[in-house]
């Protein structure tokens, strides 16, 4: 991720702030949408969630200098994320429904630079929670077979 990239995500991310309401409602509309199947894993009041989502991004683009906090940051969620019954092959689907409400809210602001800058981030993001999410089905795999 180059810095010019960082600093994208920065100026595009304060515009998604500014309509944060509409941002969230059209991330998970796009998200059940997508895949419906997901709706029953969401119990708390989703505008709740949409507000800590926010905050959460917030957190990972201010950390981005700062890899190993970052890194910390992100085993944190992943485990939470284990918990609440998220596997690894829904990652994609909140990508790209993601991707879709960035496209929505930004409109023209969202060019083709700054699309790759986000898909890079989304990558860094939950490839760092998907080695988590992994190694811990590696490690109860490895336990039952004991
Ligand atoms: C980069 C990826 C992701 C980020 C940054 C993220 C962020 C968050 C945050 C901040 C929370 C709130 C945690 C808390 O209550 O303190 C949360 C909850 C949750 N996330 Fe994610 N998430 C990500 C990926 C996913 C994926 C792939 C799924 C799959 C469906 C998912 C499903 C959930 C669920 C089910 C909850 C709990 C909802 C509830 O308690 O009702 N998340 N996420």
């Amino acid at each position: 991720m180059t810095a010019e990239q960082i600093l994208r995500l920065r100026k595009s991310f304060s515009l998604v702030k500014r309509q944060a309401d509409v941002a969230a409602f059209y991330f998970y509309r796009q998200l059940f949408e997508l895949d419906p199947t997901l709706r029953p894993l969401f119990q708390t009041d989703i505008e709740l969630q949409a507000l800590k989502l926010n905050d959460t991004l917030d957190e990972a683009l201010d950390l981005l200098d700062r890899p190993i906090e970052l890194a910390a940051t992100l085993r944190e969620l992943a485990e939470q994320h284990a918990e609440y019954g998220v596997k690894p092959g829904q990652y994609a689907t909140v990508g790209t429904a993601m991707i879709s409400m960035l496209e929505d809210i930004l409109g023209r602001d969202f060019t083709l630079e700054t699309r790759q800058a986000w898909v890079a981030f989304y990558q860094l993001v939950s490839g760092a929670m998907l080695m988590v999410a992994e190694s811990r089905g590696t490690s109860r795999r490895l336990a039952a077979a004991r």
